[in-house]
């Protein structure tokens, strides 16, 4: 098909939800993207912090193909042999002791949600949710109450019970929490949508100490910055802290949707049968490709290979940074996800587009920041061609 006759498709039969560029994407490999009009692209949006190991990685695909084969959904009424296998390796690997799966982030947030609300009804009635100011945990009607007010325009009246404080500001959250009626904070630990926002030295740890003080539940959302995007298998690990229940998705089931909240056993006991559930969360398809991502990033130590590709992408950016500091703000990131604040929306969107008419996929995100998303295993020579793609746009940008 044409990327007119796709494009057309879009613009007749699908609900315009999405500002979409005038490229209709029809195959990968590792780090590269080809379009209908076959050219191809390094796509360092990774369908925004999915494809983390790029893609069609060879395990995955082979996970998908012999799983499509034996079973796909046999559904929760009965156990599925995938779901404990991958909720193991889960556990292993983090803070957690028990796992819920989905389908998505939003819905792992809804969840995360529901079960902070049961442990509060449990814990003397409390229900009152503290999230960031600018977060983004998803577009659900509880997930978008927890999420920053430019999205939740034209939805109200949404779930009660939500207050919002400024990000990275402890005293704000110290005085939303003499509220007692609040059972639960949810942040992202490092904001993605609203610009790759890091947080302040100490802040996480401060947010933990705050919450057990309290006795109020952390939920950190880790949907972006999980999955080794940060060089660690889950950003809290950065931070000398843990939560008390973690979501995740995107990349957790390599493409294939799948989403997961987990849990210490203190909280994940207060679900009991009947409480939550999803007829497609963790379907045997979906656990088999999460199985072969996790597997894969340990085995192939893409951990180390993020923090090392990571120092060495934002070192990059920071000369350009120095080079063009009339157009550029900030850079900054952890690990794989990057970003270039500019000084204003034009010089973003356009460094953005011409980066991607060059052949370079990148993210513009609240309008003044560039956000770079590589998969784990990227190619120290990939980044050279991204940092030279990106050279190249804001050279133009100066001489214009
Ligand atoms: C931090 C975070 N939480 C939740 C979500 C929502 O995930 P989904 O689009 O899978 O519902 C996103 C999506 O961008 C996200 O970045």
């Amino acid at each position: 098909m044409s990327t007119e006759e796709i494009i057309s498709n879009t613009k007749n039969y699908l609900m315009n939800t999405y500002g979409r560029y005038p490229i209709a994407m029809v195959k990968g490999k590792g780090s590269w993207a080809w379009d209908a009009n076959g050219k191809k692209y390094l796509d360092f949006v990774t369908g925004i912090a999915v494809n983390n190991l790029g893609h069609c990685h060879p395990n995955i695909t082979k996970a998908i193909r012999d799983q499509s084969k034996k079973l796909v959904q046999p559904c929760n009424l009965f156990h599925i042999e995938g779901q404990g296998e991958f909720a193991k390796m889960l556990v292993e690997n983090s803070f957690a002791d028990k796992v819920f799966f989905c389908n998505s982030g939003a819905e792992a947030n809804e969840g995360a949600i529901k079960l902070a609300r049961k442990w509060g009804a449990d814990n003397g009635g409390k229900y009152k949710i503290v999230h960031a100011r600018d977060s983004f945990h998803g577009r659900t009607m509880g997930a978008l109450s927890a999420t920053s007010k430019k999205y939740q325009a034209g939805f109200k009246p949404l779930l009660p019970g939500f207050k919002s404080v400024a990000y990275g500001k402890i005293e704000a959250l110290e005085k939303a929490l003499e509220d007692e009626k609040v059972c639960a904070v949810i942040l992202e630990p490092i904001q993605g949508e609203n610009g790759v926002v890091l947080p302040p030295d100490n802040y996480l740890k401060q947010v933990r100490r705050l919450c057990t003080k309290k006795k109020v539940l952390l939920i950190l959302d880790e949907v972006q910055v999980g999955m080794g995007r940060c060089g660690k298998l889950f950003a809290y690990e950065h931070y000398g802290m843990k939560p008390d229940i973690m979501t995740l998705s995107k990349a957790l089931g390599g493409g294939i949707p799948c989403g997961a909240f987990l849990a210490t056993n203190k909280v994940a006991k207060h679900l009991s049968p009947g409480m939550h559930g999803t007829t497609l969360g963790g379907n045997p398809l979906a656990m088999s490709a999460g199985k072969a991502v996790l597997d894969t990033i340990n085995k192939e130590g893409l951990l180390d290979g993020a923090t090392d590709s990571g120092h060495y992408f934002l070192d990059s950016l920071k000369v350009l940074e120095k080079k063009y500091g009339k157009l550029i703000k900030e850079v900054r990131g952890k690990g794989l996800i990057l970003g270039i604040e500019f000084k204003n929306k034009e010089i973003a969107k356009t460094v953005v587009d011409k980066c991607m008419d060059n052949g370079l996929l990148t993210i513009l995100t609240i309008q003044t920041v560039m956000r770079i998303l590589p998969p784990l295993n990227v190619k120290k020579k990939e980044i050279d061609y991204a940092i030279k793609t990106i050279d190249k746009a804001l050279q133009e940008v100066a001489d214009a």
